[in-house]
């Protein structure tokens, strides 16, 4: 199984998706892969932003092996699943899309933990802390349920 989140800068969010997850496999002895990209290339090369690695970190996640990249099309084949984190991530994203199996693969990450709402999560970059602690919060419940529902078909 192949994962790729996607969110606008690929420093706050989708970081912070990919770590989520990427440490709820390695504790399941899962094989398999993680990675996150953003829609748009302004941060490509940079560590992720300051305040995501301070929240992981203080719940035991390390994120500072990761680089912000931009997402392209060759991602569509690359990953089995595209995980957005908001209703503009879900719609840039889409704009790439060339097949039907690729618009497929591509999913609101919160609707794994509240199907059918296309709820987002925030983007925390203008905001102060207290937005990362609740984007970790929401992530954590995302992974969880995305996880489960891998696990379970
Ligand atoms: P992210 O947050 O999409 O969660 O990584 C942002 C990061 C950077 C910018 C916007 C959102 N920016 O405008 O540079």
């Amino acid at each position: 199984m192949k994962i790729v989140m996607v969110c606008l800068g690929n420093i706050c969010r989708s970081p912070l998706a990919e770590g989520i997850l990427r440490d709820k496999i390695q504790k399941k002895g899962l094989d398999w892969t993680v990675d996150s990209a953003g829609t748009g290339g302004w941060h490509a090369g940079e560590l992720p932003d300051e305040r995501s690695i301070q929240i992981a970190r203080q719940r035991g996640i390390d994120l500072t092996d990761q680089r912000a990249r931009q997402f392209g099309r060759a991602d569509f084949e690359r990953f089995d699943h595209i995980l957005v984190m908001d209703t503009s991530n879900y719609t840039n994203v889409l704009r790439l899309a060339q097949t039907g199996e690729h618009r497929s693969k591509v999913a609101m990450i919160l609707n794994y933990a509240y199907p059918g709402q296309d709820f987002s999560v925030p983007d925390p970059y203008y905001g102060g802390p207290d937005g990362f602690v609740e984007v970790f919060d929401l992530l954590e419940e995302a992974c969880e349920a995305f996880l489960q529902a891998q696990l379970s078909t």
